[in-house]
């Protein structure tokens, strides 16, 4: 397995993805214009040329967004969400931003436990954030830079 820049071939397995596993997802144009959004630092998981898990990014200002994060189910507690979160926040970090936020529903339990071991930290809540169902989102950051 290794961790590579998101490429046009990783697109289609990424939109299938998010149409299996988010209620509001992105749909694979969507994907594919952050190919070429300046602003878009997305990471793909790979093995075989199979597309295990991915990372999306998008930074304004020294400040990045977290959009997305998912691993395929059949790969699940293997340490791909660990290395795919470890690796983004290296590269971004190295390109200078100052720090990383996102959103997570709140019954979230894995994922936060993910971000919790990771040194994010939570800076507040948006209600009614998310859809199908509705569901508030926690708010986390992590410093990047010492
Ligand atoms: C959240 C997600 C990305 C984790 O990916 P993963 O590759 O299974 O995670 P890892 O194997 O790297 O696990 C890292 C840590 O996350 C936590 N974790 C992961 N899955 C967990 C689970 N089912 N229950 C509790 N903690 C869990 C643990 O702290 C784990 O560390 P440990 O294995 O040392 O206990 C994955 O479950 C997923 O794709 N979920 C659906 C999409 C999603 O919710 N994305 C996040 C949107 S904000």
């Amino acid at each position: 397995m290794k961790i590579v820049s998101m490429d046009i071939s990783h697109v289609p397995a990424i939109a299938a993805l998010e149409e299996q596993l988010f209620s509001a997802p992105w749909d694979e144009a969507s994907v594919r214009g952050e190919l070429i959004n300046e602003l878009s630092l997305w990471l793909v998981a790979e093995e075989d040329g199979c597309v295990l898990g991915y990372i999306g990014s998008q930074t304004v200002l020294g400040e990045s967004d977290m959009l997305n994060l998912a691993v395929h189910p059949d790969h699940r507690r293997k340490g791909i969400g660990r290395m795919l979160t470890q690796a983004l926040c290296d590269s971004l970090r190295q390109k200078g931003s100052q720090c990383i936020t996102l959103e997570v529903r709140t019954s979230n339990n894995p994922a936060k436990s993910l971000y919790g071991s990771m040194g994010f930290v939570s800076v507040g809540r948006r209600p009614r954030y998310y859809s199908r169902p509705t569901e508030d989102a926690d708010i986390l950051r992590k410093e990047l830079l010492p």
